[in-house]
């Protein structure tokens, strides 16, 4: 090679590479730029190979300036890495950036189910009358949710259609709360004031009033002379309590083969007001079965039923909570929609 070639590739190859160098976008394009400019293939190599073959000057003059251009370039390399560096780190910290300033998001605090929450006020009415929480199990033995309650093996609720059997003979998940009286009177002498909440299930078609899975809380009093006087009494101090004077209650004669007489009691609807709508039909919600204790429960369970009387009743926990919290349809309880669920906050 000719010292003046030489001359002028070194200072060809410089800008070639300054250039490639301030040109790369990413490290590896400039790790591309650095091998094309000071590779042991690129033409700067070729210069100084061919450095020991130039004369004594020559090869002075040209060896320092090969030196000082290796240098600029290799100078221009680690700057232009150094940026690139930055420039990565600063992209990362771009998308991880975290406004301080923002309101923080707190977390959602959990409340009480509305059902729950009535459940509560209701446990609570009748404790402050000086009534004793009890329970009983969800799955019940034929005994004490037919049986004692002197429902007979051809009464309609014996049947599939209304029960929920499980797989051993002779158990079934409890069609309502009243399997609690029997194991209470079972259990205890009177005086007897007690009330049983629970969950009871029922072959039903959910609709806006009806569930097959719901909730009461059964209600027992036994002692010598308690009379029907004593039941309404009850109801109505229970109605006033948790529905407040203006709503209105009625008592019409029901049959429940474990009481005598029977009610049905149904308060005034909270849409209508008793006129009639499409969430109470005629104007009354049905709140609750009740009745005079049947002799032959009380003799079932080894009481004297001449001495012993009583009365009981058994109430719709989801049918109290529409009238408390005005809710046309009992479904949206189970549906776990938060947005309605949220508004029960702090409801207690
Ligand atoms: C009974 O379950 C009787 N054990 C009540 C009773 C107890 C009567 C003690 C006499 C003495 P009934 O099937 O009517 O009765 O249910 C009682 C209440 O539970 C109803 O008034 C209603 O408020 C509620 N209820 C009944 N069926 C459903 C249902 N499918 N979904 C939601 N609530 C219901």
């Amino acid at each position: 090679m000719d010292p003046n070639d030489a001359r002028v590739i070194l200072e060809e190859e410089r800008s070639r590479g300054l250039e490639l160098i301030r040109a790369a976008d990413t490290l590896e394009e400039l790790e591309v730029a650095k091998v094309v400019a000071l590779g042991r293939k690129g033409r700067f190599a070729e210069v100084q190979r061919a450095l020991g073959s130039f004369d004594h000057d020559d090869r002075r003059t040209l060896g320092m300036r090969a030196n000082e251009v290796r240098d600029e370039l290799q100078h221009a390399f680690d700057e232009r890495r150094e940026d690139l560096h930055r420039a990565g780190e600063d992209a990362l910290l771009d998308a991880d950036r975290v406004d301080v300033t923002l309101p923080g998001r707190r977390p959602r605090p959990g409340s009480l189910h509305p059902l729950a929450i009535v459940e509560r006020r209701i446990v609570e009415v009748f404790t402050r009358m000086g009534y004793r929480v009890v329970e009983g199990p969800e799955i019940e033995d034929e005994w004490h949710n037919f049986e004692a309650l002197n429902i007979p093996p051809d009464h309609p609720a014996r049947t599939m259609k209304d029960s929920l059997y499980v797989d051993v003979p002779g158990l079934l998940l409890r069609t309502e709360t009243s399997a609690a009286q029997i194991r209470t009177m079972e259990s205890h002498d009177p005086p007897i004031h007690v009330v049983c909440p629970g969950r009871v299930f029922r072959q039903e078609t959910p609709d806006a009033t009806h569930l097959p899975v719901f909730h009461q809380v059964e209600c027992l009093a036994v002692d010598e002379g308690i009379s029907f006087a004593d039941l309404k009494g009850t109801l109505e101090a229970f109605a006033h309590e948790m529905f407040g004077g203006d709503r209105r209650v009625r008592l019409n004669p029901d049959y429940f083969p474990f009481v005598e007489p029977g009610a049905q009691v149904a308060v005034s609807c909270f849409i209508c007001d008793g006129v009639g709508c499409p969430t109470c039909g005629n104007g009354w919600i049905e709140l609750l079965g009740a009745g005079m204790v049947h002799p032959k429960v009380l003799e079932n369970c080894g009481y004297d039923s001449e001495r012993y009387t009583g009365f009981a009743f058994g109430l719709g926990i989801e049918r109290v909570a529409m009238i408390q919290y005005g809710v046309p349809d009992m479904r949206m309880f189970i549906e776990g929609d938060v947005r309605f669920l949220a508004q029960f906050q702090g409801a207690a």
